[in-house]
């Protein structure tokens, strides 16, 4: 590979020994004229150096929100955090400039989004775009930034690099429009990427290929990867640890092996039961009744109470509690775990 010899300027406060990314208690609203909208309502989570975390749960409950905070892209207006730290290695983003911000951005923290074809420029060729980026922020020339688009078309395995370097982003397929994006993302070697539901829009086949390849190119970089996605059956392959959000809160946190063997929270263990099995071919699926609450209308005591088989007086009458301990490495807001866990 062509040597990226350029040096970021220094973070003031960045402490290599710090993680990657650590947020912690982030607020979210959106104000709107239908009221206040708490999309993400105090979350937490980690990622270690080439570590997978996944971000789980249905379609309205603060993923790519909470994505689009980190990675300061956030509509504002009608979004606004109003609370907590975005910590990389140390430094919080929340206190950056938008000029500091915005190269955190482009070389630490990458992100690719579910959208393949809206987030590429549809007027220029998929070469021009990936070199633009080496030379915009690397400041190559001409001729360098395009070898160096080759290479990344090559290393997301792109058949016919040397040719399609020159094709506009409708000529790919929407696979290796995927490809492209993963490509963008690690152009200037982040080290950090988030990935929003990547494979949503594809078919079965691809998405395997998709995340197969997201996680040789992780795990050749030592690169920290956050995978949003609503979709359990993703994440049992490639994820490390997994936060389980509804509602704007994480309701559940554990290590994939603790998550698979014995979900905590009913939320988690519905998400589970609704995965299609094939070893139990022609059973009905469990799906989770009903759907997410708006969130600028929760009911009242825990927000997933509606829909849970456990729920007691208690859960309908005071908040869910915060994350309990259910072992040391793992916490959910309920307060039936015991029960949730115990009832296989
Ligand atoms: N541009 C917006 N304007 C108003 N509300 C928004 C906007 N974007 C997101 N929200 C609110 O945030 C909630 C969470 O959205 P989002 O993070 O996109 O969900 P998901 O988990 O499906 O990614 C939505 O249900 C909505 O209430
Ligand atoms: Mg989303």
């Amino acid at each position: 590979m062509t040597d990226v010899n350029v040096k970021l300027d220094a973070l003031p406060g960045l402490d290599p020994n710090a993680l990657p990314l650590e947020v912690k208690n982030l607020q979210v609203e959106f104000r709107t004229r239908n009221g206040i909208a708490h999309a993400v309502n105090g979350v937490s989570f980690d990622l270690r150096a080439g570590e997978t975390r996944a971000i789980l749960g249905e379609s309205g409950c603060g993923k790519s929100v909470t994505a689009q905070a980190i990675m300061g892209i956030l509509d504002t207006p009608p979004g606004f955090v109003t609370g907590g730290e975005i910590l990389y290695r140390g430094v919080d983003l929340l206190k950056l400039p938008e000029s500091e911000r915005r190269k955190v951005r482009a070389n630490r923290i990458a992100m690719i989004f579910q959208d393949a074809l809206s987030a590429l420029n549809p007027v220029f060729t998929v070469g021009f775009q990936l070199a633009e980026l080496f030379r915009k922020h690397r400041g190559m020339s001409r001729q360098d930034a395009k070898a160096r688009a080759i290479e990344l078309l090559d290393l997301v395995k792109i058949p016919a690099a040397r040719q399609r370097v020159n094709d506009y982003p409708h000529q790919f397929s929407g696979g290796m429009r995927q490809r492209v994006m993963i490509a963008m993302a690690l152009a200037l070697d982040p080290e950090v990427l988030i990935a929003d539901e990547p494979t949503t829009a594809l078919d079965v086949t691809v998405q395997a290929q998709i995340m197969a390849l997201l996680a040789e190119l992780q795990q050749e970089r030592n690169m920290g990867l956050v995978l949003i996605t609503h979709d359990m059956g993703v994440v049992a392959d490639v994820a490390d640890r997994i936060s389980v959000m509804y509602a704007g809160r994480v309701i559940e946190e554990a290590g994939v092996d603790d998550i698979y063997a014995s979900p905590a929270h009913p939320y988690t263990k519905g998400l589970l039961e609704s995965i299609p099995r094939l070893d139990l071919k022609g059973q009905e699926l469990s799906a989770i009744k009903g759907l997410p609450p708006a969130l600028t209308n929760l009911p009242s005591g825990c927000a997933f109470n509606p829909r849970c088989r456990y729920a007691q007086d208690v859960c309908r009458k005071d908040p869910a509690p915060s994350l309990l301990q259910v072992s040391p490495s793992r916490t959910a807001a309920c307060h039936f775990w015991k029960e949730v866990k115990g009832d296989e």
